[in-house]
Parts: structure tokens; C-alpha cells; sequence
């Protein structure tokens, strides 16, 4: 009956797609961002030295137009600036990421840097007056140098403790500013990217290998943080965290029931690598089974896949306040199984995946805008892991040209919002936060300054790094007034 309803309105509005419902009393808008990607000030006031610091200093031939994130959108230096655009547009929240090595130099506990510190206050304090909340993110992909170099990084299990050492300051130096955490940003593109497939810092090449040896140790430094916060912090804080996990929706390819299996499977290594354990205890099955079964048959002695003990498997399970959730693109999928001597996490998966040719796509080769494919992952994740409150903790659309009058990032912010409001009134999702990816543009990481992704272009050329709102701006700002898509917005 609700669906038919739904329907009705949106057939008497004429919009075939958009929905026209307004959005719940308790639904917040914010922007994302990340330490990283706008501070600059690389080694400014006393901050170390990070892994991406590292690889773009070093390997600047990795980075699509050779540049680091030395000055970046200069946000060290114009967070007030930044502040008073959040302001401007309405939002109700502003997601940014506390770089560990503005806050401890080396990684390591033994000296907290009081600049780092101060800059973070500020900040807090900025969006105080502001009215604007923080959602926090502790590690946003920038690893201290010297945790790679003397350590080795994410496959060192210490670096697991150090992480949660480095959250047990954080927690208590901000604890008056900050109620929202997150964790740790990502822990896919950490580990099978940045020790899988040596892409991202600090780019070493061992998928099927390592890269699953880093999950073990990410998903161990998310369980200890949450530990350290709910046993020291929470009745004190009384705020929320968890661990961002992001994921493509993969549909499957045909009915075949082949298909539909791979689609589950690739949602399982996706999501549920870093999701089962959290929000059920251990690996999924089929990836402990798939990455057992082609490591015997590839002739290893045990299974690449680093087992968790029983004392583990529970430490982990539970660890989570709510579902925080970043998504960009849909794939469809089909089975494929790769031959067992190649090594690897997506050939462990044994999926093919495509686009729908009638779909069209940002830049990056991985983005394609098919907001359905949010709401069916939106329902995916209730399903499999029942009905815990959501976060869209980021989501956006980079375009190569840095167009003013940004229409497509307006029908990418208009769809995808339209599949959370379906997700919210036709499936009975507990969605709460949308956040978008970004307010201004940044450094996009191996894209360098050759992606834009923000509804405020920054002028990179210009020492002053000077901000401008696209046409986005406008219409997310007057989509967060109305609160909802359309003209005649219905309740
Ligand atoms: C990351 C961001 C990044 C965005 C767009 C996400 O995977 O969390 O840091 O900029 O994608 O590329």
C-alpha cells in the first residue's frame, strides 16, 4: 500500500524518478573529507612524515599529474573558511580525519605534538560556534612513515596496538569536542589496494597474501580502539563509533543462479570481509572456504586467509554503534573462476564484472551512476545483518574537468538521495546521515589535482588556494533547506 501510494505521488508530480517525500526530522546532511586530502601542511608545526607523503615525494610518476599532498586545498591554514561554507550551506554535520602524525609525529605514543593538537581544537571550536556537528575519523589511509619503514606497516600486528594507542589519546584529548568517531576509513582500500594489489601507499604488491595479513591487523586495531572507548570513554563521551566500511553494489549479471551466487560472493570478500567479523563473528564462510580450498589446490600448506582465534572472533564481534557506510557505483557481475595458481584477492572472488551500457560514469574507471544500486545495498545490509541504524558516511561524483555548472554531480547528489528516501519509506531502512563527498575540491590521491569532486572548486594554481561554489552548491544548499528533492515536496 505504502508503494502504491509512493507511486501515486510521484506519478501525479511528474517526476518518474526523483521521490518527492520529505526527508525525516532525523535525518542529517553533512560533507566528508579527509586530513590527507586538504590539510596540506605536510610537515608544518612539527607533523611526521605519512605513508602518502612517502609515496608521492617518492614515486611521483605513481600520481596522475606527479603531485603530493604538500600545500592540498590548504585547509590547515583556511578551515575557517572551510567552517563557515559548511555554515553557509546548512549542513548539519562535517566529516574530517585527525592525521595521526599531526597528532603523534613518528606513530609512536611518545610525544604528543601540542600544534597538532591546537589545530584540531580550533577547528572543533570553529564549528561550534558554527552549530555544525564533527564526525571524526581517526585513520583516513595515512599511516606514520616510520610504522611502515621499521615496522612494516599494517602487517605488523603492533601496529594494530599503536593504533589503538594513538585512539586512546585522541579520545581523551577531544573528548568535549567529539561525540561521532569512526575508527578506521576504509579497511578494503587499506589492505587490498595499499598491501594487495600496490596501488595505494604504501604500495607493496601481495594480493591473495598480504593484503588479507593486514585486514586481520585492521580489524584488530578497529576492535581495540572500540574496547578502549567503551571501557574508558563512553560514559564520559556519551557519543557513538564504528569502523567505515565501503563497497560497490554488485548485481548479479543473469538469474542464472551462478551469477546470483558470484554477486552474493562478491559482496561477502567486499563488505563482508571487514563486516561479517564486526557484525558476526569471524570471516564469512565462503571466504574462508573459497580462500582455503584455492590455496590447497595452489598447492600452499594452509590457507592464505590468517585465521582468528576464538578470543578474537568475540573481541571483534560487536564492535560497532552504528553501520557507517561509504558507497560510489554499482558492477553487475558474473561467475568466473580464475585459474588456482593466480595468486590473488579477485581472482579468490572468481567473478567477471561490467556496466550496463546505458549507464553513465564519473571519471576513475569505477564509477558509474546507478542510484538503485545504493537502495539494494541499503536492503542488503539489513538484511545480513539486521536492522542497525546507517550512515552514508560518504558518496559523490568526480568529474576531470572542474566544471562550474556541474549538472551531473546535481543528478548524481539528486538520484542517489532520491534511493535513500526509498530506502527510507519503501523499505523501512534506519538511515539517518547522508555525507557528501565533498565540499571542496582535494587532492584524489593517485588522481592527484586531476579529479574534482568538490561543490567548491579550489583554484590549485593560486597560492591562496582560492574557493568557489559550483552550481552544486547552490542545489545541495537549497535541497538541505527544503529537505527534500523536489518542488512540491510531499510529507
Ligand atoms: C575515499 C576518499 C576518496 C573518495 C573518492 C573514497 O574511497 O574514502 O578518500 O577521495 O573515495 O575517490
Amino acid at each position: 500500500m505504502k508503494t502504491f501510494v509512493a507511486f501515486l505521488l510521484t506519478f501525479a508530480l511528474g517526476s518518474a524518478d526523483i521521490n518527492p517525500r520529505v526527508f525525516p526530522d532525523n535525518f542529517k546532511f553533512g560533507v566528508a573529507n579527509a586530513a590527507p586530502q586538504i590539510e596540506g601542511g605536510w610537515d608544518e608545526d612539527g607533523k611526521g612524515e605519512t605513508i602518502w607523503d612517502h609515496l608521492a615525494h617518492r614515486h611521483p610518476e605513481k600520481i596522475a599529474d606527479g603531485t603530493g599532498p604538500d600545500i592540498a586545498s590548504d585547509s590547515y591554514h583556511k578551515y575557517k573558511e572551510d567552517v563557515a561554507m559548511v555554515k553557509a550551506m546548512g549542513l548539519d554535520h562535517y566529516r574530517l580525519s585527525i592525521a595521526w602524525s599531526r597528532i603523534l609525529p613518528t606513530g609512536y605514543p611518545d610525544k604528543v605534538n601540542q600544534p597538532g593538537v591546537q589545530y584540531y581544537k580550533n577547528l572543533f571550536k570553529e564549528l561550534k560556534a558554527a552549530g555544525v556537528e564533527p564526525m571524526v575519523t581517526l585513520y583516513h589511509w595515512d599511516l606514520p612513515q616510520p610504522l611502515q619503514k621499521e615496522l612494516g606497516g599494517w602487517l605488523n600486528e603492533s601496529v594494530a596496538d599503536l593504533f589503538a594507542e594513538y585512539a586512546r589519546i585522541c579520545f581523551g584529548l577531544f573528548n568535549d569536542d567529539v561525540k561521532l568517531w569512526i575508527t578506521i576509513n576504509e579497511p578494503k582500500q587499506v589492505c587490498q589496494s595499499g598491501y594487495g594489489y600496490g596501488e595505494l601507499a604504501p604500495a607493496i604488491a601481495s594480493s591473495g597474501v598480504d593484503d588479507y595479513v593486514c585486514s586481520r591487523n585492521i580489524l584488530l586495531a578497529h576492535a581495540k580502539a572500540y574496547h578502549i572507548y567503551d571501557d574508558e570513554f563512553r560514559e564520559t563521551n556519551k557519543g557513538r563509533i564504528a569502523m567505515v566500511i565501503d563497497t560497490i553494489w554488485y548485481e548479479p549479471g543473469s538469474d542464472s543462479p551462478a551469477d546470483i551466487e558470484a554477486a552474493e560472493r562478491a559482496m561477502q570478500f567486499n563488505y563482508g570481509l571487514y563486516g561479517h567479523p564486526v557484525h558476526i563473528g569471524n570471516w564469512p564462510q565462503v571466504v574462508i572456504d573459497r580462500v582455503a580450498e584455492r590455496s590447497r589446490l595452489a598447492g600452499y600448506p594452509k590457507s592464505r586467509l590468517p585465521e582468528f582465534s576464538k578470543r578474537e572472533i568475540d573481541y571483534i564481534k560487536g564492535t560497532y554503534d552504528y553501520i557507517a557506510l561509504n558507497h560510489y557505483a554499482t558492477n553487475m557481475v558474473n561467475a568466473s573462476d580464475a585459474p588456482v595458481k593466480d595468486t590473488g584477492y579477485w581472482n579468490d572472488i572468481g567473478i567477471l564484472t561490467w556496466r550496463q551500457p546505458q549507464w553513465t560514469g564519473g571519471e576513475g574507471g569505477w564509477f558509474t551512476v546507478v542510484p538503485w544500486g545504493l537502495r539494494s545495498l541499503l536492503v542488503w545490509l539489513k538484511k545480513t545483518y539486521g536492522d542497525i541504524e546507517i550512515l552514508i558516511t560518504e558518496n559523490g561524483y568526480p568529474d576531470k574537468t572542474g566544471v562550474m555548472e556541474d549538472d551531473d554531480r546535481i543528478a548524481y547528489f539528486e538520484g542517489y538521495l532520491s534511493a535513500c528516501l526509498d530506502a527510507i519509506y519503501e523499505d523501512g531502512i534506519n538511515l539517518t546521515y547522508y555525507t557528501a563527498w565533498t565540499i571542496i575540491d582535494d587532492w584524489e590521491w593517485l588522481g592527484g589535482y586531476t579529479w574534482f569532486m568538490g561543490m567548491h572548486s579550489v583554484n590549485f594554481t593560486d597560492p591562496g588556494r582560492a574557493r568557489a561554489p559550483r552550481k552544486s552548491a547552490g542545489w545541495f544548499t537549497d535541497m538541505v533547506k527544503k529537505r527534500c528533492l523536489v518542488k512540491n515536496c510531499v510529507k
